[in-house]
């Protein structure tokens, strides 16, 4: 059975700032009664898209890895949480290797009128939120992060609810922080309430 909720943590190191507060985040969700499922990308074998276009023609990917144990999580879950470090100004690799495979959840419509659309092929819908972290500071060094969180969103039929932005982990780690992780847990909670009151509107 899949979970409610999953989290994917996009940094290499466990139990580091993404990790934890991802963890808060589904500990959270789980007082609600949701089932929370963590995926480490790290630990996946994921491989890059190979723009092959085959998801062009066909509604999967011609690629078979460990992706596979992804797009079960993504297609039954309600909720999702992706957390990414913050590498080069940008989302990690591992992160990234994830959301290139999700094309083929992304139709490509070119209007009559000239306009191009981009509707998700998932019929159902989620909820979203995003864990930025960023070892120095500046809010504005998540710009580019969340505006590919939100492509991927899009493109899972996922609507951004909620971000948790954390700056500093080389002054102040997410684990010597109780207020954030506190702050993460609540997040956690609201979100988790959020799906089932919106979910069993819908049933
Ligand atoms: C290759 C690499 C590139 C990084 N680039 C940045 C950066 O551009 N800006 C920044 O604030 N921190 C940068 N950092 C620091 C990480 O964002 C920071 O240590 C973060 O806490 C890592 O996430 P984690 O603790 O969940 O592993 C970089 C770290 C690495 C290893």
């Amino acid at each position: 059975m899949t979970a409610d909720v999953i989290g994917l943590v996009g940094s290499p190191r466990k139990k580091a700032n993404t990790d934890l507060l991802v963890q808060k985040i589904l500990e959270g969700v789980e007082t609600t009664g949701l089932r929370v499922q963590k995926f480490y990308l790290h630990d996946l074998q994921i491989l890059p898209c190979r723009y092959c276009g085959y998801c062009r023609n066909h509604p999967s990917c011609c690629i078979q890895d460990d992706m596979e144990i992804l797009y079960a999580a993504v297609e039954g879950c309600r909720g999702l949480v992706v957390g990414t470090p913050t590498f080069y100004g940008d989302i990690t690799a591992q992160t990234k290797l994830f959301i290139d495979r999700c094309y083929r959840y992304v139709e490509v419509v070119l209007h009559p009128d000239g306009r191009v659309t981009f509707p998700s092929r998932l019929t159902s819908r989620r909820l979203g939120m995003m864990v930025g972290v960023t070892g120095s500071f500046g809010p504005e060094t998540f710009t580019k992060q969340i505006e590919v969180i939100k492509l991927l969103f899009n493109d899972l039929n996922a609507e951004l609810v909620d971000q948790l932005l954390y700056t500093g982990t080389d002054f102040l780690p997410v684990k010597d922080n109780p207020e954030i992780l506190t702050l993460a847990w609540n997040k956690g909670v609201t979100l988790g309430q959020r799906i089932i009151q919106e979910f069993s509107r819908e049933r």
